[in-house]
C-alpha cells in the first residue's frame, strides 16, 4: 500500500486546471463550436458569484433563488473555480448513477475531507474505493444491522431518562451523543463511554474547522501554528490517539467480534496477503466515526423540530407508536408497525436533508442538459434545491409525510428525492441510519413531547452538513 503521506499529497484536480481565462471573463478556453454554456447570473469581476451563492445560513435561501431564476442547471464561477449547481432529477441521475464513471470525488471539499478522514470509505477512489467497500458491506447487510437495535433503543431510553420535566436542553447536542455512541458500540464494538465527552469536544473542532477551511477560499494549511490550525492538530491528536487505542485494544484483547472493526483488521489484500496497516485503519475508523454519527443526528434533530411545529403529524405520530408498542420497548420486528414514523423522518430529510450538497467533477468535457461542461468542473448537486423544486412537489415547503406513503412513493422521480446519494457512491449507512432514527423516534415519542423553547430562533446552517445553528433547544413535557 501507498504511504499515506504519499496518497495524500493529490492536490484536487479542480485546482490544478485554473486558467487565466476563467477568472477574467467566465469562458472555458475549450468551448467546442456551436455548444452551449448554462444560464449564469452576471458575474462580478474577478470574484464571480460569491454574492449571488451568498454565505452562512442565507446561502440556502439564494440557491434556491439561483434555479428559480436561471433553472436546473446554472453555471457559477467562485474566483476562478468554475462550478455548475445542478437542481434537475435527470441530471442528478446521470451523474451519481447511470453515467457515474465519467465523474469523479477531486473536489476541494474531498481534499479538505481529507485532512481528517485521511482516505477512508468517503474519500477514496477507483479500485481502492472498491476494495474498501467491498470489505465493508459485510457489516451493514441488513441481518446484521437488525441485531445493533436493542442497542439502539438502549442508548435512546438512556438519552431520555436524562431530561427533566419542563427543564430546556439542547436536543441537537443531545442527539449528537446518543448516535455517536450507537455507532461506537454498534460498528466499533467500544463503548466510548470514558472518551465519550472528549471525543465529541474533538469531534466539534475538527468539522467546524473541515467547515471553515471548504468555505474559504484562502487557508494556511495545518502545520502552520494559527490559533485555529492549533486547535484543530491537537483535536486530531486526540482522535487519532483514541481511534488507535480502539485498535490496539481490539488485538490485545484477542477477542474476536463479527463487527466492522474486525472485518477490516483480518482482511488480507489479494495480492500480498497484507492485512490493513493502522494507517489505514484509523482512516476507516475515523469515516465510521464522522459520516455514522453527526448526519444521523440532524436527522433526528429536524424531525423533532418538524413535529414541534406540527401537532397534528406529532399527534398522528404519538398514535401510531401507542398502537404498535403501548408502554413495551422498541425491537428491530416493530419497524413494519411504525411507517408512519419512518415517513416523519423520510419527510423531514426532503425538507432539511442533513448531506446537503454533493460535489462531483467531470473527468472529461462533457454534456449535462443539454449544456456543455468543461472537464473538472465542480458538480454541486443539491438535495436541498432539488428536495424543494415546485415540479417534483406540490407546497414543496411544507412539512407532510404522507408524501412518503407508498401509494404516493410510487409516483416520485427515482432522483427528486436523494438524502443519501446514488449509484455506486449510495451511502454505506443507509438502512443502519435509517432504522436507528426510527427506533429512536419511536422510543421519544413513548416518553416526551418535546416543545420549542420560545424566542430560540432555530436557523438552518449550510455547512458540509446542514445542522440547527447554536442547537436546539427544546423542553420536555409528558405526552
Ligand atoms: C441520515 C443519515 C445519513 C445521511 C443523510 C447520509 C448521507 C450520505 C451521502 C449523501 C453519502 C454520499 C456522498 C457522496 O456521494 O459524495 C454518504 C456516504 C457515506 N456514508 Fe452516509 N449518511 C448517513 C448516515 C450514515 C451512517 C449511519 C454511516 C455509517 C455508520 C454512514 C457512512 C457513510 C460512508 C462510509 C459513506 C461513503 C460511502 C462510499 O462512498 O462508498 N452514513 N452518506
Amino acid at each position: 500500500m501507498a504511504s499515506r503521506r504519499a496518497r495524500l499529497a493529490r492536490l484536487p484536480d479542480e485546482l490544478r486546471s485554473l486558467d487565466p481565462g476563467t477568472w477574467l471573463w467566465g469562458r472555458p478556453p475549450s468551448l467546442p463550436p456551436g455548444a452551449r454554456l448554462a444560464p449564469s447570473p452576471p458575474p462580478l469581476p474577478l470574484l464571480g458569484h460569491f454574492h449571488a451563492f451568498g454565505r452562512g445560513p442565507e446561502r440556502l435561501r439564494k440557491v434556491l433563488t439561483l434555479r428559480e431564476r436561471y433553472g436546473d442547471l446554472v453555471r457559477l464561477r467562485f474566483g476562478g473555480i468554475q462550478a455548475h449547481l445542478v437542481a434537475s432529477p435527470e441530471i442528478v441521475q446521470e451523474v451519481l448513477h447511470t453515467r457515474n464513471r465519467e465523474f469523479d470525488k477531486h473536489t476541494r471539499g474531498t481534499y479538505k475531507l481529507r485532512l481528517v478522514l485521511g482516505l477512508g470509505l468517503l474519500t477514496s477512489e477507483g479500485r481502492f474505493w472498491l476494495r474498501q467497500r467491498r470489505i465493508s458491506q459485510p457489516a451493514f447487510h441488513r441481518k446484521k444491522i437488525a441485531s445493533f437495535a436493542d442497542r439502539m433503543v438502549n442508548a435512546a431510553e438512556e438519552t431520555c431518562a436524562e431530561w427533566r420535566e419542563g427543564e430546556a436542553f439542547d436536543a441537537h447536542e443531545a442527539m449528537m451523543r446518543l448516535t455517536l455512541r450507537v455507532v461506537s458500540e454498534t460498528l466499533l464494538g467500544t463503548a466510548v463511554t470514558n472518551d465519550a465527552a472528549t471525543v465529541g469536544a474533538a469531534l466539534d473542532v475538527v468539522i467546524a474547522d473541515v467547515n471553515r477551511r471548504v468555505n474559504q477560499l484562502v487557508e494556511l494549511p495545518p502545520p502552520i501554528p494559527t490559533r485555529h490550525n492549533r486547535r484543530f492538530m491537537e483535536a486530531m491528536g486526540t482522535l487519532d490517539r483514541i481511534v488507535l487505542e480502539i485498535i490496539e485494544e481490539r488485538r490485545r484483547s484477542g477477542i474476536e467480534r463479527d463487527d466492522l472493526l474486525q472485518m477490516l483488521m483480518d482482511t488480507r489484500d489479494a495480492e500480498t496477503g497484507e492485512r490493513m496497516d493502522d494507517a489505514q485503519l484509523r482512516d476507516e475508523v475515523m469515516t465510521i466515526f464522522l459520516a455514522g454519527h453527526e448526519t444521523t443526528a440532524n436527522a433526528l434533530s429536524w424531525s423533532l423540530y418538524l413535529l414541534a411545529k406540527s401537532p397534528e403529524v406529532a399527534r398522528k405520530l404519538r398514535a401510531e407508536v401507542r398502537g404498535a408498542l403501548g408502554d413495551r420497548r422498541a425491537t428491530f420486528e416493530d419497524l413494519r408497525a411504525l411507517p408512519y414514523t419512518r415517513q416523519v423522518i423520510e419527510e423531514a430529510m426532503r425538507l432539511y436533508p442533513p448531506a446537503w450538497m454533493i460535489a462531483r467533477a467531470p473527468v472529461a468535457d462533457t454534456e449535462l442538459g443539454g449544456y456543455f461542461v468543461p472537464k473538472r468542473n465542480l458538480l454541486l448537486l443539491s438535495p436541498w434545491v432539488v428536495h424543494r423544486h415546485p415540479d417534483y412537489w406540490r407546497d414543496p415547503e411544507g412539512f407532510d409525510p404522507d408524501r412518503f406513503a407508498p401509494e404516493a412513493r410510487a409516483t416520485h422521480h427515482r432522483f427528486q428525492y436523494f438524502p443519501f446519494g446514488g449509484g455506486p457512491r449510495l451511502c454505506i449507512g443507509n438502512n443502519f441510519a435509517l432504522m436507528e432514527a426510527q427506533l429512536v423516534l419511536a422510543t421519544l415519542a413513548q416518553r416526551w413531547h418535546l416543545e420549542l423553547v420560545p424566542g430560540r430562533d432555530v436557523v438552518a446552517e449550510p455547512l458540509v452538513t446542514l445542522r440547527p445553528r447554536g442547537g436546539l433547544w427544546m423542553t420536555p413535557r409528558r405526552p
